[in-house]
Protein backbone atom coordinates (compact mmCIF):
# COMPACT_ATOMS: atom_id res chain seq x y z
CA UNK A 1 0.00 0.00 0.00
CA UNK A 2 1.34 3.20 -1.25
CA UNK A 3 1.05 5.77 2.08
CA UNK A 4 0.74 9.32 0.91
CA UNK A 5 2.08 12.33 2.46
CA UNK A 6 1.31 14.44 0.26
CA UNK A 7 3.88 15.00 -3.10
CA UNK A 8 4.48 17.79 -5.24
CA UNK A 9 7.62 20.17 -5.23
CA UNK A 10 6.62 23.45 -6.19
CA UNK A 11 10.04 25.93 -7.05
CA UNK A 12 9.82 28.67 -4.19
CA UNK A 13 12.70 30.52 -6.71
CA UNK A 14 14.70 30.02 -9.51
CA UNK A 15 18.30 30.74 -9.21
CA UNK A 16 19.53 33.56 -11.32
CA UNK A 17 22.58 33.21 -13.16
CA UNK A 18 24.85 35.10 -10.53
CA UNK A 19 23.87 32.48 -8.18
CA UNK A 20 24.81 29.55 -10.35
CA UNK A 21 28.15 30.69 -11.50
CA UNK A 22 29.00 31.46 -7.82
CA UNK A 23 29.57 27.53 -7.42
CA UNK A 24 30.58 26.46 -10.92
CA UNK A 25 27.54 25.00 -12.36
CA UNK A 26 26.71 24.11 -8.90
CA UNK A 27 23.74 25.31 -7.28
CA UNK A 28 23.78 26.08 -3.12
CA UNK A 29 20.83 25.46 -0.98
CA UNK A 30 17.59 25.70 -4.14
CA UNK A 31 14.82 26.21 -1.84
CA UNK A 32 12.38 23.90 -3.05
CA UNK A 33 8.69 23.38 -1.39
CA UNK A 34 8.05 19.80 -1.01
CA UNK A 35 5.49 17.26 -0.74
CA UNK A 36 6.50 13.57 -1.12
CA UNK A 37 5.26 10.16 -0.29
CA UNK A 38 6.76 6.79 0.90
CA UNK A 39 5.88 3.49 0.19
CA UNK A 40 4.90 1.71 3.08
CA UNK A 41 6.36 -1.98 2.69
CA UNK A 42 9.67 0.43 1.09
CA UNK A 43 10.04 3.30 2.76
CA UNK A 44 11.86 4.39 0.15
CA UNK A 45 11.64 8.41 -1.38
CA UNK A 46 9.54 8.80 -4.07
CA UNK A 47 9.95 12.71 -5.57
CA UNK A 48 7.59 14.46 -7.80
CA UNK A 49 7.98 18.08 -9.10
CA UNK A 50 5.53 20.24 -10.70
CA UNK A 51 7.02 22.25 -13.21
CA UNK A 52 9.13 21.11 -15.80
CA UNK A 53 12.27 23.33 -17.63
CA UNK A 54 12.43 24.97 -14.01
CA UNK A 55 15.13 24.37 -11.10
CA UNK A 56 13.94 21.54 -9.59
CA UNK A 57 13.99 17.50 -9.61
CA UNK A 58 11.48 15.02 -10.04
CA UNK A 59 12.39 11.13 -9.60
CA UNK A 60 9.22 8.83 -10.08
CA UNK A 61 11.02 6.09 -8.26
CA UNK A 62 14.66 4.93 -6.94
CA UNK A 63 14.67 2.75 -9.46
CA UNK A 64 14.24 4.94 -11.94
CA UNK A 65 15.22 7.88 -13.31
CA UNK A 66 16.02 11.17 -11.47
CA UNK A 67 15.97 14.57 -13.54
CA UNK A 68 17.57 17.26 -11.87
CA UNK A 69 16.58 20.51 -13.36
CA UNK A 70 19.68 23.13 -11.75
CA UNK A 71 18.50 25.60 -14.37
CA UNK A 72 15.82 25.93 -16.76
CA UNK A 73 18.48 25.80 -19.31
CA UNK A 74 20.75 23.08 -17.64
CA UNK A 75 18.78 19.13 -17.79
CA UNK A 76 20.61 16.44 -16.12
CA UNK A 77 19.40 13.41 -15.38
CA UNK A 78 20.95 10.59 -13.23
CA UNK A 79 19.61 6.92 -12.32
CA UNK A 80 18.86 6.31 -8.70
CA UNK A 81 19.95 2.79 -7.52
CA UNK A 82 17.87 0.40 -4.96
CA UNK A 83 16.93 2.21 -1.60
CA UNK A 84 19.62 2.12 0.94
CA UNK A 85 18.72 2.78 4.29
CA UNK A 86 14.81 2.50 3.70
CA UNK A 87 14.12 6.44 3.06
CA UNK A 88 17.33 6.80 0.41
CA UNK A 89 18.34 5.92 -2.67
CA UNK A 90 22.19 6.11 -4.00
CA UNK A 91 22.34 8.31 -7.56
CA UNK A 92 24.40 5.57 -9.19
CA UNK A 93 24.89 6.88 -12.91
CA UNK A 94 24.71 10.95 -13.87
CA UNK A 95 24.95 12.92 -16.81
CA UNK A 96 27.80 14.69 -14.31
CA UNK A 97 30.88 13.13 -15.35
CA UNK A 98 32.56 10.85 -13.35
CA UNK A 99 31.71 12.90 -9.95
CA UNK A 100 30.58 10.69 -7.58
CA UNK A 101 26.97 10.39 -7.47
CA UNK A 102 25.08 11.68 -5.05
CA UNK A 103 22.36 10.68 -2.60
CA UNK A 104 18.69 11.25 -2.59
CA UNK A 105 17.29 11.40 1.13
CA UNK A 106 13.82 11.88 2.37
CA UNK A 107 12.95 11.91 6.09
CA UNK A 108 9.74 12.60 7.62
CA UNK A 109 8.90 16.44 6.47
CA UNK A 110 12.58 16.72 5.31
CA UNK A 111 13.95 15.90 1.22
CA UNK A 112 17.58 16.68 0.36
CA UNK A 113 19.49 16.04 -2.61
CA UNK A 114 23.25 16.49 -2.91
CA UNK A 115 25.16 15.93 -6.00
CA UNK A 116 28.72 16.70 -6.20
CA UNK A 117 29.80 19.28 -8.42
CA UNK A 118 26.19 20.04 -9.44
CA UNK A 119 23.56 20.32 -6.72
CA UNK A 120 25.23 20.37 -3.21
CA UNK A 121 21.80 20.65 -1.19
CA UNK A 122 18.39 20.80 -1.90
CA UNK A 123 16.53 21.16 1.43
CA UNK A 124 12.64 21.69 1.99
CA UNK A 125 11.83 25.31 3.22
CA UNK A 126 10.72 23.78 6.29
CA UNK A 127 13.51 23.31 9.23
CA UNK A 128 15.79 20.65 8.49
CA UNK A 129 15.01 18.00 10.87
CA UNK A 130 18.27 16.51 11.84
CA UNK A 131 19.53 19.87 12.97
CA UNK A 132 16.71 20.03 15.69
CA UNK A 133 16.77 16.55 16.47
CA UNK A 134 19.26 17.12 19.77
CA UNK A 135 21.25 13.98 20.87
CA UNK A 136 22.29 13.52 24.30
CA UNK A 137 25.85 11.81 24.13
CA UNK A 138 27.35 9.84 26.24
CA UNK A 139 29.27 10.86 29.20
CA UNK A 140 32.24 10.12 27.63
CA UNK A 141 35.78 11.29 28.13
CA UNK A 142 35.80 12.03 23.99
CA UNK A 143 39.53 13.48 23.97
CA UNK A 144 41.25 10.52 26.16
CA UNK A 145 40.17 7.74 23.72
CA UNK A 146 42.34 5.23 22.46
CA UNK A 147 41.90 2.89 19.81
CA UNK A 148 39.60 0.30 21.87
CA UNK A 149 36.71 -1.43 21.90
CA UNK A 150 33.89 0.09 23.60
CA UNK A 151 30.56 -1.61 23.56
CA UNK A 152 27.52 0.72 22.41
CA UNK A 153 23.60 0.04 22.05
CA UNK A 154 23.03 -1.94 18.98
CA UNK A 155 24.62 -3.37 16.04
CA UNK A 156 23.37 -4.36 12.55
CA UNK A 157 23.08 -8.25 11.53
CA UNK A 158 21.92 -10.18 8.18
CA UNK A 159 22.05 -13.76 7.29
CA UNK A 160 22.81 -15.53 3.86
CA UNK A 161 21.01 -18.59 3.94
CA UNK A 162 19.79 -20.68 0.79
CA UNK A 163 21.45 -18.56 -1.36
CA UNK A 164 19.68 -15.32 -0.19
CA UNK A 165 20.36 -13.00 1.91
CA UNK A 166 17.15 -11.87 4.26
CA UNK A 167 16.40 -8.92 5.80
CA UNK A 168 18.55 -6.60 8.10
CA UNK A 169 18.15 -5.66 11.06
CA UNK A 170 18.92 -3.83 14.39
CA UNK A 171 19.83 -6.11 17.51
CA UNK A 172 21.14 -5.23 20.92
CA UNK A 173 23.08 -8.44 21.78
CA UNK A 174 27.02 -7.70 20.89
CA UNK A 175 27.13 -11.74 21.12
CA UNK A 176 27.60 -14.25 18.20
CA UNK A 177 25.72 -17.69 18.67
CA UNK A 178 27.73 -19.67 15.59
CA UNK A 179 28.25 -23.17 15.14
CA UNK A 180 31.54 -25.24 16.33
CA UNK A 181 31.94 -26.09 12.75
CA UNK A 182 31.37 -22.77 11.04
CA UNK A 183 34.36 -21.84 8.18
CA UNK A 184 35.32 -18.99 9.60
CA UNK A 185 36.41 -20.87 13.30
CA UNK A 186 38.92 -22.79 11.07
CA UNK A 187 39.80 -21.46 7.81
CA UNK A 188 39.13 -18.34 8.26
CA UNK A 189 36.35 -17.34 6.02
CA UNK A 190 36.43 -13.63 7.40
CA UNK A 191 36.64 -10.27 6.21
CA UNK A 192 35.75 -6.99 7.50
CA UNK A 193 36.23 -3.57 6.53
CA UNK A 194 36.85 -0.01 8.37
CA UNK A 195 35.60 3.80 8.22
CA UNK A 196 34.78 6.38 10.17
CA UNK A 197 31.62 8.88 11.16
CA UNK A 198 32.85 12.36 12.35
CA UNK A 199 30.62 15.10 13.38
CA UNK A 200 31.00 18.19 11.45
CA UNK A 201 31.01 22.02 13.14
CA UNK A 202 26.85 22.15 11.93
CA UNK A 203 26.44 18.85 13.84
CA UNK A 204 26.18 16.41 10.64
CA UNK A 205 27.46 13.09 10.66
CA UNK A 206 29.59 12.67 8.25
CA UNK A 207 31.17 9.22 6.55
CA UNK A 208 34.24 9.33 4.52
CA UNK A 209 33.74 7.25 0.98
CA UNK A 210 31.71 4.25 2.22
CA UNK A 211 30.89 3.16 -1.39
CA UNK A 212 34.98 2.75 -1.44
CA UNK A 213 34.84 0.46 1.53
CA UNK A 214 31.58 -1.49 -0.06
CA UNK A 215 33.19 -1.66 -3.16
CA UNK A 216 36.61 -3.31 -1.68
CA UNK A 217 34.48 -5.54 0.46
CA UNK A 218 32.94 -6.70 -2.97
CA UNK A 219 36.28 -7.84 -4.04
CA UNK A 220 37.34 -9.29 -1.16
CA UNK A 221 34.17 -11.51 -1.07
CA UNK A 222 34.64 -12.63 -4.15
CA UNK A 223 38.20 -13.80 -3.62
CA UNK A 224 36.96 -15.56 -0.66
CA UNK A 225 34.34 -17.71 -2.11
CA UNK A 226 31.68 -15.85 -0.40
CA UNK A 227 28.45 -13.96 -1.15
CA UNK A 228 28.45 -10.27 -2.09
CA UNK A 229 26.86 -7.94 0.15
CA UNK A 230 24.52 -5.80 -2.25
CA UNK A 231 25.84 -2.19 -2.05
CA UNK A 232 22.00 -1.27 -0.38
CA UNK A 233 22.43 -3.85 2.48
CA UNK A 234 26.00 -2.44 3.20
CA UNK A 235 24.96 0.88 3.53
CA UNK A 236 21.65 0.40 5.44
CA UNK A 237 23.94 -1.61 7.85
CA UNK A 238 26.34 1.27 8.03
CA UNK A 239 23.79 4.30 8.07
CA UNK A 240 21.33 2.27 10.61
CA UNK A 241 23.98 1.16 13.14
CA UNK A 242 25.50 5.20 13.11
CA UNK A 243 22.20 6.67 13.10
CA UNK A 244 21.31 4.22 16.05
CA UNK A 245 24.01 4.99 17.84
CA UNK A 246 24.02 9.16 17.78
CA UNK A 247 24.83 9.12 20.83
CA UNK A 248 27.83 7.83 20.88
CA UNK A 249 29.38 10.11 17.86
CA UNK A 250 32.30 12.06 19.12
CA UNK A 251 31.26 15.73 19.41
CA UNK A 252 32.78 18.47 16.56
CA UNK A 253 36.25 19.12 18.10
CA UNK A 254 36.56 16.50 20.49
CA UNK A 255 39.73 15.00 18.21
CA UNK A 256 37.71 11.08 18.56
CA UNK A 257 35.68 9.72 15.95
CA UNK A 258 33.13 6.60 15.58
CA UNK A 259 35.04 3.50 13.50
CA UNK A 260 32.47 1.61 12.30
CA UNK A 261 33.32 -2.05 11.54
CA UNK A 262 31.14 -3.94 8.69
CA UNK A 263 32.24 -7.56 8.58
CA UNK A 264 31.25 -10.73 7.04
CA UNK A 265 31.77 -14.63 8.21
CA UNK A 266 31.00 -18.07 6.84
CA UNK A 267 28.73 -19.91 9.65
CA UNK A 268 26.95 -23.06 9.96
CA UNK A 269 27.85 -26.95 10.22
CA UNK A 270 30.98 -27.77 8.40
CA UNK A 271 34.08 -29.99 8.38
CA UNK A 272 35.68 -30.24 4.89
CA UNK A 273 37.63 -27.16 3.37
CA UNK A 274 34.74 -25.48 1.59
CA UNK A 275 32.84 -22.20 1.75
CA UNK A 276 30.29 -22.06 4.44
CA UNK A 277 26.78 -23.19 4.29
CA UNK A 278 25.57 -19.37 5.66
CA UNK A 279 26.84 -16.06 6.12
CA UNK A 280 26.41 -13.55 8.86
CA UNK A 281 27.02 -9.96 7.94
CA UNK A 282 27.30 -7.44 10.76
CA UNK A 283 28.13 -3.90 11.41
CA UNK A 284 29.45 -2.47 14.89
CA UNK A 285 30.65 0.60 15.86
CA UNK A 286 32.90 1.75 18.76
CA UNK A 287 33.58 5.34 19.20
CA UNK A 288 37.80 5.78 18.92
CA UNK A 289 40.80 8.89 19.76
CA UNK A 290 43.90 8.35 17.60
CA UNK A 291 45.47 4.81 16.17
CA UNK A 292 48.98 5.28 17.51
CA UNK A 293 49.90 6.55 20.99
CA UNK A 294 50.73 10.23 21.17
CA UNK A 295 47.39 11.08 19.40
CA UNK A 296 47.13 13.79 16.36
CA UNK A 297 49.41 13.97 14.21
CA UNK A 298 52.46 12.60 15.73
CA UNK A 299 55.17 10.48 14.67
CA UNK A 300 55.97 6.94 14.60
CA UNK A 301 58.74 4.32 13.58
CA UNK A 302 58.65 1.41 12.31
CA UNK A 303 60.66 -1.61 11.91
CA UNK A 304 61.16 -4.59 8.57
CA UNK A 305 60.58 -7.52 9.98
CA UNK A 306 61.88 -10.86 8.71
CA UNK A 307 58.14 -12.30 7.72
CA UNK A 308 55.94 -11.91 5.00
CA UNK A 309 52.55 -10.22 5.61
CA UNK A 310 51.74 -11.75 1.74
CA UNK A 311 52.51 -13.76 -1.36
CA UNK A 312 52.58 -12.18 -4.65
CA UNK A 313 49.29 -13.72 -5.70
CA UNK A 314 47.93 -14.24 -2.01
CA UNK A 315 45.19 -12.02 -0.54
CA UNK A 316 47.27 -9.25 0.44
CA UNK A 317 45.13 -7.09 -1.98
CA UNK A 318 41.69 -7.73 -0.13
CA UNK A 319 40.60 -7.12 3.25
CA UNK A 320 41.01 -10.71 4.61
CA UNK A 321 40.84 -11.43 8.41
CA UNK A 322 43.72 -14.37 7.83
CA UNK A 323 45.81 -11.59 6.73
CA UNK A 324 45.72 -9.99 10.14
CA UNK A 325 46.53 -13.04 12.11
CA UNK A 326 49.71 -14.04 9.91
CA UNK A 327 50.51 -10.14 10.64
CA UNK A 328 50.57 -10.42 14.66
CA UNK A 329 53.97 -11.71 14.66
CA UNK A 330 55.71 -9.20 12.57
CA UNK A 331 53.71 -6.27 14.72
CA UNK A 332 54.52 -7.39 17.86
CA UNK A 333 58.46 -8.53 16.97
CA UNK A 334 58.35 -4.51 15.48
CA UNK A 335 56.96 -3.22 19.17
CA UNK A 336 60.08 -5.19 20.69
CA UNK A 337 62.47 -3.09 18.49
CA UNK A 338 61.10 -0.04 19.56
CA UNK A 339 58.53 0.99 16.67
CA UNK A 340 55.17 0.65 16.51
CA UNK A 341 54.24 -1.09 13.59
CA UNK A 342 56.07 -4.07 11.11
CA UNK A 343 56.42 -2.81 7.40
CA UNK A 344 56.38 -4.84 5.05
CA UNK A 345 59.13 -5.18 1.69
CA UNK A 346 57.72 -7.19 -1.44
CA UNK A 347 57.34 -10.74 -0.49
CA UNK A 348 59.50 -11.67 -3.89
CA UNK A 349 62.41 -9.64 -3.50
CA UNK A 350 62.76 -7.93 -0.64
CA UNK A 351 63.44 -4.53 -1.85
CA UNK A 352 60.44 -3.14 -2.70
CA UNK A 353 58.10 -1.63 -0.32
CA UNK A 354 54.68 -2.57 0.44
CA UNK A 355 52.62 -1.32 3.34
CA UNK A 356 52.83 -1.40 7.14
CA UNK A 357 50.50 -3.68 9.10
CA UNK A 358 47.62 -1.59 8.99
CA UNK A 359 48.30 1.36 6.71
CA UNK A 360 49.94 1.66 3.37
CA UNK A 361 53.00 4.12 2.52
CA UNK A 362 52.73 8.14 1.10
CA UNK A 363 56.46 9.39 0.11
CA UNK A 364 57.37 12.96 -0.35
CA UNK A 365 60.85 12.33 -2.27
CA UNK A 366 63.32 15.24 -2.22
CA UNK A 367 62.36 16.41 -5.77
CA UNK A 368 59.03 17.10 -4.64
CA UNK A 369 56.99 14.28 -5.97
CA UNK A 370 54.92 12.50 -3.68
CA UNK A 371 55.11 8.66 -5.13
CA UNK A 372 52.83 5.54 -3.40
CA UNK A 373 54.08 1.74 -4.01
CA UNK A 374 52.69 -0.04 -6.79
CA UNK A 375 51.88 -3.28 -5.50
CA UNK A 376 49.25 -6.63 -6.06
CA UNK A 377 49.99 -7.51 -2.32
CA UNK A 378 49.35 -4.61 -0.42
CA UNK A 379 45.73 -3.41 0.60
CA UNK A 380 44.35 -0.13 -1.71
CA UNK A 381 43.97 1.82 1.18
CA UNK A 382 40.90 4.48 0.54
CA UNK A 383 43.29 6.95 2.76
CA UNK A 384 45.90 6.66 0.25
CA UNK A 385 43.92 7.14 -3.40
CA UNK A 386 42.18 10.72 -1.35
CA UNK A 387 45.50 11.41 -0.52
CA UNK A 388 47.31 10.76 -3.45
CA UNK A 389 44.32 12.76 -5.03
CA UNK A 390 45.05 16.01 -2.69
CA UNK A 391 48.54 15.84 -3.03
CA UNK A 392 47.66 16.11 -7.27
CA UNK A 393 44.51 18.32 -7.17
CA UNK A 394 45.07 20.10 -3.93
CA UNK A 395 48.73 20.39 -3.45
CA UNK A 396 49.73 20.29 -7.21
CA UNK A 397 52.43 18.14 -6.94
CA UNK A 398 53.85 15.19 -9.07
CA UNK A 399 52.20 12.10 -7.81
CA UNK A 400 53.19 8.59 -8.92
CA UNK A 401 52.22 4.92 -7.75
CA UNK A 402 55.48 2.78 -8.65
CA UNK A 403 57.59 0.39 -7.24
CA UNK A 404 59.93 2.05 -5.06
CA UNK A 405 63.32 -0.03 -4.75
CA UNK A 406 63.45 1.08 -1.04
CA UNK A 407 67.57 0.28 -0.52
CA UNK A 408 68.11 2.09 -3.62
CA UNK A 409 65.89 4.96 -2.97
CA UNK A 410 66.36 5.64 1.11
CA UNK A 411 68.54 8.37 0.26
CA UNK A 412 65.89 10.29 -1.90
CA UNK A 413 63.35 10.16 0.63
CA UNK A 414 62.46 13.66 2.28
CA UNK A 415 59.15 12.87 4.21
CA UNK A 416 57.66 9.34 5.16
CA UNK A 417 54.18 8.70 5.72
CA UNK A 418 51.39 5.84 6.60
CA UNK A 419 48.32 6.70 5.90
CA UNK A 420 44.70 4.74 6.67
CA UNK A 421 41.29 5.18 8.26
CA UNK A 422 43.03 4.19 12.04
CA UNK A 423 46.50 5.89 10.92
CA UNK A 424 44.72 9.34 8.86
CA UNK A 425 48.05 10.36 7.94
CA UNK A 426 51.18 8.99 10.56
CA UNK A 427 54.20 10.77 9.62
CA UNK A 428 57.29 8.43 9.96
CA UNK A 429 60.30 9.61 12.13
CA UNK A 430 62.90 6.95 11.67
CA UNK A 431 62.38 3.23 10.32
CA UNK A 432 64.77 -0.15 11.47
CA UNK A 433 65.88 -2.24 8.78
CA UNK A 434 68.90 -4.81 10.13
CA UNK A 435 70.47 -2.86 12.66
CA UNK A 436 69.69 0.24 11.09
CA UNK A 437 67.52 3.00 11.79
CA UNK A 438 66.88 5.31 8.20
CA UNK A 439 66.18 9.03 9.49
CA UNK A 440 63.25 11.05 7.33
CA UNK A 441 62.51 14.57 7.36
CA UNK A 442 64.40 16.74 10.16
CA UNK A 443 67.06 14.17 11.42
CA UNK A 444 63.31 12.14 12.30
CA UNK A 445 62.55 15.12 14.56
CA UNK A 446 59.93 16.95 12.97
CA UNK A 447 57.01 16.67 10.53
CA UNK A 448 57.12 17.67 7.11
CA UNK A 449 55.38 20.15 5.38
CA UNK A 450 53.59 18.24 2.85
CA UNK A 451 52.64 15.43 4.78
CA UNK A 452 51.56 18.47 7.69
CA UNK A 453 49.21 19.97 4.33
CA UNK A 454 47.87 16.77 3.34
CA UNK A 455 46.74 15.37 7.10
CA UNK A 456 44.92 19.60 7.23
CA UNK A 457 43.29 18.94 3.92
CA UNK A 458 41.89 15.68 4.45
CA UNK A 459 40.83 16.06 7.79
CA UNK A 460 39.17 19.30 7.07
CA UNK A 461 36.79 17.32 4.85
CA UNK A 462 36.36 14.39 6.71
CA UNK A 463 35.18 17.28 9.39
CA UNK A 464 32.88 18.79 6.97
CA UNK A 465 35.52 21.86 8.10
CA UNK A 466 35.86 22.76 4.98
CA UNK A 467 33.43 22.33 1.29
CA UNK A 468 33.76 18.63 -0.19
CA UNK A 469 34.65 19.96 -4.20
CA UNK A 470 35.32 16.07 -4.30
CA UNK A 471 32.25 14.47 -3.21
CA UNK A 472 33.68 12.63 -0.77
CA UNK A 473 31.24 12.69 2.55
CA UNK A 474 28.06 11.50 2.75
CA UNK A 475 25.70 12.73 5.41
CA UNK A 476 24.01 10.08 7.82
CA UNK A 477 20.23 11.31 7.95
CA UNK A 478 19.75 11.15 11.95
C1 LIG B 1 46.83 -3.68 5.72
C2 LIG B 1 46.17 -2.35 5.59
N1 LIG B 1 46.65 -1.48 4.69
C3 LIG B 1 46.11 -0.26 4.55
C4 LIG B 1 45.02 0.14 5.29
C5 LIG B 1 44.43 1.47 5.08
O1 LIG B 1 43.26 1.37 4.32
P1 LIG B 1 42.12 2.47 4.44
O2 LIG B 1 42.73 3.78 4.11
O3 LIG B 1 41.11 2.06 3.41
O4 LIG B 1 41.61 2.41 5.81
C6 LIG B 1 44.49 -0.73 6.24
C7 LIG B 1 43.35 -0.34 7.07
O5 LIG B 1 42.24 -0.49 6.69
C8 LIG B 1 45.07 -2.01 6.38
O6 LIG B 1 44.57 -2.88 7.27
Amino acid sequence: MVVWCGLLAVVAFPLSDDQLSAVGIGVENLRLQWRFRFSARSSSPNFDRSIPGQPGISARDPSGTLVIYPAASHVAWATADRARCGRCARIAQSSFGSVTPGIICASENVASVSIPGVIRNITTNRPIQKREKKVDKKALNWSELGFDYIETDVRFRAVWASGEWGEGELINSAEMLIHEGSPVLHYAQTCFEGLKAQTAPNGDILLFRPDLNCARMASTTARLLMPGVPESLFMQGVLETVRANAAWVPPYGSGASLYIRPFLVGVGKNLGLRPAPNYEFRVFVSPVGPYYKGGGLSLIDLAVIDLDRAAPKGTGAYKAGANYAGGLLATQMAKDLGAQEALYLDPAEHRYLEEAGSANIVLVMKDGSVVTPKSESILPSITRRSVMTLAAQTLGRTVEERPIDFFAEVDQIDEFAACGTAAVISPVSKIRVGDTWHKFYGDGKEIGPVTQALYDRLTAIQKGETEDTFGWTEVVPI
